[in-house]
């Protein structure tokens, strides 16, 4: 079997890059190692920059987004007593967030793809990368062999494709956060009209949400904790200390029907690429979910990808791809500061003391009254140009 270019992982970002290549022409084959319905499944992000949903409505799957997305002008910094927006209208007018289930967004690239005829192949076992430097190939399954020009790793930091580097190529630079994101969705209509940040003494909490009906939040937690340990009735508890602190807000309950357990942390590998092989999305870069950056940061690594393969296939010059990690590596970093400084800002770290406490009083008391800082959250929030 033979394709241009093999895709390892049906995420959003090998299902995106498999849609937009086909768009121009370029042959693709992804081979994904769960099932259709886990991977329809999976409870991530929700929070789509400007230009991710621009580029999702160009490229034609974005109908759906447009017409169940939420979107969102502002967003809540709550901490002591009080609560301030920041306000995305005033701040950086005609810019904006989504709110919309990234399960949604790779429901509507696999529809996308399947209508179109896309090859994608799930329930993949054993996926091996091979010949890196010239006439890479894929194998898997029983003994299959997959022929390409190019091989995009697009499986996710727990993927094959990074490792598949040899030794003392890439450099990684790596930030391990000393707690967990407890994440739960419940059938509830969310108690804010827009997605509350909060800081407390007991720790980070997030509301945000997926429909009228649906809300999504996230507890800052201990690392390694298993979400056995919280029934719904803790997890309300503990919501309702951290985000009930400010006069007339209640937060409504319901069942809660989803719970899992984040590890928080920041990666990066330099570059994003050897020989014919190029990762994008987390397989290349994480950050803590604070930013609300990773789902973008895949999708923005895509479209360079993208433009790099049809000028690759188009003219044989590799240049575009030749520079794909220097492309990609400054949006990249600019994404990590902004979601350490986000996780920095709003969570309770083991080693603070009360001089540390007050300093992050003192940032967020900066953030919220001065419209130099706020603008700064702000564009970092909506996503750069
Ligand atoms: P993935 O979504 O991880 O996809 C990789 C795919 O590769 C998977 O389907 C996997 O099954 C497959 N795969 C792995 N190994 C193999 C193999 N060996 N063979 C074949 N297939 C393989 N980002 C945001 O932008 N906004 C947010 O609000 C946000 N919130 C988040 C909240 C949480 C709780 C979490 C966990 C993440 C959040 N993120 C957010 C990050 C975002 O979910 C990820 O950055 C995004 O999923 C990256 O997409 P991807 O396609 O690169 O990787
Ligand atoms: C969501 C996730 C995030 O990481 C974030 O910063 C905001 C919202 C969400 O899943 O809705």
């Amino acid at each position: 079997m033979r394709t241009q270019v093999g895709i390892i992982g049906a995420g959003p970002a090998g299902l995106l890059l498999s849609h937009l290549l086909h768009q121009r022409g370029i042959s693709s084959v992804v081979l994904e190692k769960h099932s259709r319905e886990h991977v329809e499944r999976r409870v991530r992000a929700g929070v789509l920059e400007q230009g991710t949903v621009d580029t999702l409505v160009r490229a034609g799957v974005g109908d759906r987004l447009l017409r169940e997305g939420l979107p969102h002008q502002g967003i809540e910094l709550r901490y002591g007593a009080e609560s301030h927006r920041i306000a995305f209208d005033k701040l950086v007018p005609g810019r904006s967030i989504t709110v919309y289930g990234q399960q949604e967004v790779v429901k509507d690239l696999i529809a996308a793809r399947i209508e179109a005829g896309g090859d994608i192949r799930f329930e993949v076992d054993d996926v091996a990368l091979h010949s890196l430097r010239e006439r890479p190939y894929l194998t898997f399954g029983d003994g299959e062999r997959l022929d390409c020009d190019v091989i995009a790793g697009c499986d996710g930091f727990h993927g094959v494709s990074r490792p598949s580097v040899p030794d003392g190529v890439l450099t990684v630079y790596e930030r391990a956060y000393p707690f967990a994101w407890l994440g739960v969705l419940a059938r509830v209509a969310p108690s804010a009209d827009e997605l509350v940040y909060a800081r407390s003494e007991r720790g980070f909490a997030l509301h945000s949400m997926r429909s009228p009906e649906i809300s999504r939040f996230y507890l800052q937690v201990p690392p390694g904790t298993d979400p056995g340990d919280w029934p719904d009735e803790r997890i309300w508890a503990e919501l309702k200390t951290r985000l009930e602190t400010v006069p007339g807000f209640t937060l409504a309950t319901g069942e809660i029907f989803e719970k899992s357990v984040t590890p928080m942390r920041g990666f990066v590998t330099e570059p994003m690429q050897y020989g014919r092989l190029y990762l994008a999305g987390d397989a290349a870069h994480i950050v803590p979910p604070t930013g609300a950056k990773g789902l973008n940061l895949a999708v923005a690594d895509v479209r360079v990808l993208t433009e790099a393969l049809d000028s690759f296939f188009a003219t044989g010059s590799a240049d575009l791809l030749d520079g794909y990690s220097r492309a990609c590596l400054k949006r990249v970093w600019r994404a990590q500061h902004f979601s350490w400084w986000m996780t920095t800002l709003l969570h309770t770290f083991d080693t603070d003391d009360d001089y540390g406490r007050r300093l992050q009083v003192s940032h967020l008391d900066h953030v919220t009254s001065s419209e130099a800082a706020a603008t700064t959250l702000a564009e970092n929030y909506v996503g750069l140009p």
